[in-house]
């Protein structure tokens, strides 16, 4: 059992013994020395007992004596009194030693179980058909994989879902141009298919206003690939077919897969099947009625959010009804229904402009008893800002990502020559650089940062594993003529080192809780930090007493940082 656990319950008997009730809650001692966790119980129960006890640090003191008898299987080596009544523990080294061996005998850390095989459908990435893959969807695309990869850790069965943006009105009028102005063959054999879609989409705005009949003709092609016209379903297909052949490259570049429709994800279109039935439903229900314009409107209780459209008044659906038919079918899915029936957990992750949008949907969604509170999430992303004139931008702020990704590999090949590594070392850069803060802050995306070696960076982090792996591979070629069974005794930085492993667990656990990866962040750069001023301070290799102790909390820190990395999507380099 988790040491913590068993304290908490020495303390409740302890609690016992006085007839006290309180709830239990330890803290972190602000100074290390002053023991591992602290608790301020005296001080709240003395209330209860004040007839009993000179003071809350007499009654403190009485609480910390009989704790040390019972703590028959020396769970603690120090329980002791301080300030104005806090009870500190600290626990014997065995306890962390044990855990260490542990550790290294399964050659992981056991996480814990919060997701008892509940479903859980995590949609992240969804660009747009036509559109550049932006920025907004890079982060999206590395927020959501870890979100997927950290509740998968956690117990849950993970579905990873790309929303891609394939329908709605905007391909009528990227069928018009395509006919008008467009070169098949040449789009073809375009390296950057996007580029060009993107240039005849533009090309119609401009035309349009020159002459308004294209609208009507856009109008009638979106017409035409609703009802399922061939040449109009060609077109749309060879749009996203074009679209893969550069999303395609931007998820193996991250390493990013999914799980749903054979690794391409379900799309808006995949629903369009279902939007007029819903629509006739919800009406029919008495959700959706029509509004003054003449659109179906969505109406809250209570005026509690403004009315959601569903269908504008010639009839065409919007991203909502999708989403709305999306998130039904998913419910009514078989596949995605947990053993007792129950809805899973749908997360979107996306970007924090959205989030009216979201809570609209929800809510909708829970009035019409579809999912129950928490069962609907959203994980917010905030904007990249970049320096002036450090980034290409170029007509309408676009910034299109592959120059990103080639920038961030031509920077990193600063660091090392090999091309494989180059890259391994420019993803972790921009996944560390975007996992690190809570996602929905917004980044100054500052490339010396991304790829300081000295700081909290996705190269200084590989770096450190790096590290780790060499010495032990520099003791595995020379094998140590001491056999050191003997006690060593535990410095405070070796201390502080295992009492962070031990944490690792509960870490991963509030992330996934929190859907905050950010939190496993922090936790693996104290890590790493404590790993290094320890090689800094400390022979390991040429110790003779402590070299066996030293390697294996080597070990243990190169396990951990692979897992957790890992977890954050980031593959770890055993060389650097
Ligand atoms: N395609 C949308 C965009 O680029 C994001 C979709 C997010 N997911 C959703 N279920 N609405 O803004």
């Amino acid at each position: 059992m988790d040491k913590e656990l068993l304290l908490q319950k020495i303390l409740e008997q302890a609690l016992e013994n006085f007839t006290l009730q309180t709830p239990l809650k330890f803290e972190k001692p602000s100074n290390e020395s002053f023991g591992d966790l602290s608790s301020n119980v005296a001080m709240i129960a003395f209330k209860q007992v004040a007839d009993k006890f000179n003071s809350p640090r007499d009654l403190a003191q009485k609480i910390a004596d009989k704790i040390v008898d019972l703590d028959q299987d020396k769970l603690l080596q120090k329980v002791s009194v301080a300030g104005p009544g806090f009870i500190n523990f600290k626990f014997a080294d065995q306890q962390v030693l044990s855990n260490l061996d542990k550790i290294l005998r399964l050659q992981k850390v056991e996480l814990i179980d919060l997701g008892r095989a509940k479903k859980a459908i995590v949609e992240y990435s969804s660009p747009n058909i036509a559109k550049p893959f932006t920025i907004g969807h890079l982060r999206s695309t590395i927020i959501g994989d870890s979100v997927a990869n950290l509740l998968a850790a956690s117990g849950y069965e993970v579905f990873r879902d790309n929303h891609l943006g394939d329908w709605g009105t905007q391909f009528g009028k990227q069928i018009v141009a395509i006919k008008k102005w467009g070169d098949e063959a040449l789009i073809d054999l375009s390296e950057r298919p996007v580029e060009q879609l993107v240039a005849l989409y533009v090309k119609f705005h401009e035309e349009a206003e020159k002459n308004p009949e294209l609208e009507e003709e856009a109008r009638e092609w979106f017409k035409k690939l609703e009802n399922g016209d061939h040449e109009a379903r060609r077109l749309w297909q060879k749009c996203i077919d074009w679209s893969f052949i550069e999303f395609a490259k931007i998820y193996e570049y991250l390493g990013v897969t999914f799980t749903e429709n054979q690794g391409r994800g379900y799309g808006e279109s995949f629903f369009e099947k279902d939007l007029q039935p819903l629509i006739t439903e919800l009406k029919s229900k008495g959700f959706a009625q029509s509004g003054k314009e003449g659109a179906i409107l969505f109406f809250y209780p209570d005026e509690e959010f403004t009315p959601l459209m569903i269908a504008k008044k010639d009839g065409s659906t919007l991203y909502a009804t999708r989403d709305l038919a999306t998130d039904k079918w998913r419910l009514e899915n078989s596949r995605y229904q947990n053993s007792d029936g129950s809805a899973p957990l749908v997360v979107n992750e996306v970007g924090s402009e959205q989030t009216f949008y979201f809570q609209q949907l929800y809510r909708a969604e829970e009035i019409m008893g579809w999912y129950q509170k928490g069962e609907r999430v959203h994980v917010k992303h905030g904007l990249y800002r970049f320096k002036e004139g450090k980034m290409s931008t170029r007509k309408g702020n676009v910034i299109w990502l592959e120059e990103v990704l080639e920038k961030a590999k031509a920077r990193a090949l600063a660091i090392t020559e090999d091309e494989a590594i180059a890259q391994a070392v420019s993803v972790a850069a921009l996944k560390w650089n975007d996992l690190k803060r809570k996602s929905e802050l917004n980044i100054n995306f500052d490339w010396d940062e991304i790829l300081n070696l000295q700081g909290n960076s996705g190269p200084y982090m590989l770096y450190s594993y790096a590290r780790a792996k060499s010495i032990l591979r520099k003791a595995e070629e020379n094998p140590s003529e001491f056999s050191n069974n003997e006690e060593v005794s535990i410095n405070d930085l070796e201390k502080s080192l295992l009492n962070k492993l031990d944490e690792f667990a509960k870490v991963v656990a509030r992330a996934s809780k929190e859907f905050a990866p950010h939190h496993l962040c922090t936790y693996l750069f104290e890590l790493a930090a404590l790993f290094n001023s320890f090689y800094n301070k400390y022979q390991i290799l040429n110790s003779p007493l402590e070299r066996q102790f030293r390697l294996k909390l080597v070990e243990a820190v190169a396990i951990i940082l692979k897992q957790g990395l890992n977890m954050l999507g980031i593959r770890t380099l055993e060389k650097m």
